[in-house]
């Protein structure tokens, strides 16, 4: 179902301190949704609560570290406490990084799979019931061009995605299935100017790369549009998704291109 109105609607955005989660966050304040903010720091989700009330709208911070499933379990509670129920589901926090396989730290690459698909998973196990019973919802995704494609030094970062867009496309059928009445919208971002990058990813960065980066108003304008008509998958820039039909039609073709376009 097309999203058009927002008004009386809440949702919850994860990630919402900062970049595209933050974006998306006043977007959804200014088109008339209650919002409940969740990361981990809460004077930055406070100011973004402070920019939602500056502009008459209502907001709620709900400090989590979504890799938690028991902080996740009680901050969906309290979401739904607040606002009687939550229509809209943000799921955007993660992070990346960016080394060789062999030199990227185990642990980190365990934790960024709790965080970007584990943070996912937990949200959605917690606010999906609520909206299949009340036969309306909207789920949004971001995922990663890299959930699609893998480039070097993105190992674990493109692992984490995959996992989200296998769970993503699964979920999307079953829904469909038993007519829920629940949409599922993957975002699949290219490269997005935010603090995402830390000052040593952009050093690793390919000049082809940087000139590729867009900023996040374009990418939420984008998402707004998609979830307005309904779709299931929106991949910003849109040129980019040409690479998933060359990367089913000849794979060692699309192989040669990422290492030409990645290499430094
Ligand atoms: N920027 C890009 O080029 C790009 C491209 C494709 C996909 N993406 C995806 O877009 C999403 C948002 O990234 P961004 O570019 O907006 O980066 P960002 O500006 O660094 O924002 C990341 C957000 O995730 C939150 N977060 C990180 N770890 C968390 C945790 N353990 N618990 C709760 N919140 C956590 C951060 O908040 P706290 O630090 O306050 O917890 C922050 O609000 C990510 O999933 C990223 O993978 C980004």
């Amino acid at each position: 179902m097309g999203l058009e109105s927002y008004r009386g609607l809440a949702a919850l955005v994860t990630g919402a301190s900062s970049g595209i989660g933050r974006e998306i966050a006043l977007r959804l304040a200014k088109e008339g949704a209650r919002v409940a903010l969740v990361a981990r720091r809460e004077a930055e989700l406070e100011a973004v609560a402070e920019e939602i009330r500056a502009l008459s709208g209502e907001a709620i911070v709900l400090p989590c570290d979504v890799a938690e499933s028991g902080q996740v379990a009680e901050v969906a509670r309290r979401a739904v406490e607040a606002f009687g129920s939550i229509d809209i589901l943000v799921n955007n926090a993660g992070y990346g990084g960016q080394a060789s396989f062999l030199d990227w730290d185990l642990e980190d690459m365990e934790r960024m799979m709790r965080v970007n698909y584990f943070g996912t998973l937990y949200f959605t196990k917690a606010l999906l019931p609520q909206m299949v019973e009340r036969k309306r919802g909207w789920l949004v995704f971001v995922s990663s061009v890299s959930g699609r494609i893998a480039s070097p030094e993105k190992s674990a970062y493109a692992a984490t995605k995959f996992a989200m867009t296998g769970l993503a496309e699964g979920l999307s059928l079953d829904l469909e299935i038993a007519q829920t009445g629940v949409n599922l919208l993957t975002v699949y971002p290219g490269v997005v100017r935010t603090p995402f990058f830390s000052a040593q990813m952009l050093k690793g960065m390919s000049e082809k790369t940087k000139n590729s980066m867009v900023e996040p108003e374009g990418l939420v304008d984008a998402i707004f549009v998609a979830l307005a008509k309904g779709k299931r998958e929106l991949t910003f820039p849109g040129g980019l998704s040409a690479g998933y039909v060359v990367k089913a039609l000849a794979p060692e073709f699309l192989r040669k291109q990422v290492l030409r376009v990645t290499k430094k």
